[in-house]
């Protein structure tokens, strides 16, 4: 028999049901409910509404009432739409060498960098990668993040890049949250590799996105386009027959030269992530199409350089996603919430724009039409903050965390 259950009253509840996908976005847009309810069907959402009203109908259901006893305002789970917590080891030695001026080449030669994570990764077992996967998504939930991409990327072999899919497959039946996995293979060239660039990208095409389909691991292909990973001549035919078998493309684009964005809207990615490098002409490129823009500030935060134009692409009618990009080199605080009010506070974002960038327009950057946003037959993924007014979330910059968190109409998470 389907359960349900009435959640209310909540002081505020902000539905994000409504909102354009693309361009800037102000606070009064925001679709607020106030003295809201909450009536959930099995997984998912029934109706949203007043309390009382909401009351009434569930009193017809035989519904359990979860009574609240004080003020919370209500907003759809998070969404990371960009993480790599699948790894093993710690790149702290990078950090400091970056801070003390080394330069990426000089800390690549002292064993730094992403091969450093690939030489770690390499080494682990599928089960401990699956209980590190675990251990970081269960910290993420605790701050309202309910879905989480997670990437490969660290094998960079047919057999590495399977072992950490399948972890990350494994994982996923742990948690209470959604994995939503990605191949990265092409991350970079591996060193180990007896070949050019394109014949790795053959290799991997050829041999692990048929597995890739076989074990539904996944069906997102990333490539981080960039002059030390993979060229756009590289990448193009690569991306192709990703398309052709069926698989969505994600691009790491534009980091710290322009290039990936064009790709991205040339073979029609869902999303290009990164832009921190973009100019003008890729901000409008990317805005007239159908691409989401993903910025990463934990990235900028990691080494110190300039955010993601997030003003800019919204205001030229861009689509903005904020995601953590949780690494172990560039973004290791994996803190969502932080990480999106800071960006806000340095490219000006309406909170609206950054609350959109983690919930609506994060599951359009992961094509979920299931989630982001709360209304009848959604998802009812959802957290709720001790508070009375929903602009003191980002105001406490990623301090303030959820005292519940709810995932597919049940509480996984309530604060002590
Ligand atoms: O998204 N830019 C490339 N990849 C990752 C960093 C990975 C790493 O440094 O381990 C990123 O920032
Ligand atoms: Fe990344």
């Amino acid at each position: 028999m389907t359960k349900y259950k009435l959640i209310g009253p909540i002081t505020q509840l902000i539905s994000m049901n409504g909102l354009p996908l693309k361009g800037a976005l102000k606070d009064e847009q925001l679709p607020v409910i106030f003295n809201a309810g909450i009536l959930t069907e099995g997984e998912h959402i029934h109706s949203i509404g007043n309390y009382t009203d909401l009351k009434e109908i569930a009193s017809s259901f035989d519904s359990e009432i979860i009574e609240l006893q004080s003020n919370y305002v209500c907003l759809p789970g998070f969404i990371d739409s960009h993480t790599h917590i699948c790894f093993s080891g710690s790149r702290a030695n990078d950090y400091a060498m970056r801070n003390s001026g080394k330069s990426y080449l000089e800390i690549a030669e002292a064993g730094g960098g992403i091969w450093d994570t690939v030489t770690n990764t390499r080494t682990a077992s599928q089960e401990e990668l699956c209980h590190g996967v675990v251990k970081r998504a269960n910290l993420l939930l605790k701050n309202g993040i309910t879905t989480i991409e997670v990437k490969s990327g660290y094998g960079l072999s047919v057999t590495e890049e399977l072992k950490m899919l399948r972890a990350i497959k494994e994982a996923n039946l742990h948690l209470e949250s959604d994995l939503i996995s990605t191949c990265l293979a092409a991350h970079m060239l591996p060193k180990d590799y007896d070949g050019d660039h394109q014949e790795y990208l053959n290799e991997i095409a050829s041999t692990l996105f048929p597995i890739l389909k076989e074990e539904k691991l996944t069906n997102r292909i990333d490539a981080f386009v960039e002059q030390s990973a993979f060229s756009k001549e590289n990448i193009e035919p690569y991306f192709k027959k990703a398309t052709e078998m069926g698989f969505d493309i994600t691009v790491h684009a534009d980091q710290f030269t322009p290039g990936g964005s064009e790709i991205a809207v040339k073979v029609n990615a869902v999303s290009a992530d990164h832009l921190e490098a973009s100019t003008d002409t890729e901000i409008k490129t990317l805005a007239e199409s159908d691409v989401i823009s993903v910025a990463l500030p934990g990235a900028s935060i990691g080494l110190g350089c300039d955010f993601t134009p997030a003003r800019k692409i919204l205001d030229a009618g861009g689509a903005l996603s904020i995601a953590s990009d949780w690494n172990p080199g560039s973004a290791p605080m994996g803190d969502l919430l932080t990480q999106a009010c800071i960006l806000g506070t340095f490219q000006k974002l309406s909170n609206a724009e950054v609350l959109a960038g983690i919930t609506t327009r994060a599951a359009a950057a992961l094509k979920l039409k299931d989630r982001g946003k709360l209304a009848p037959r959604m998802l009812a993924d959802f957290c709720l903050f001790s508070t009375d007014n929903f602009n003191e979330i980002l105001y406490h910059q990623g301090k303030l965390t959820p005292s519940q968190v709810w995932k597919c109409g049940d509480a996984v998470y309530i604060e002590h």
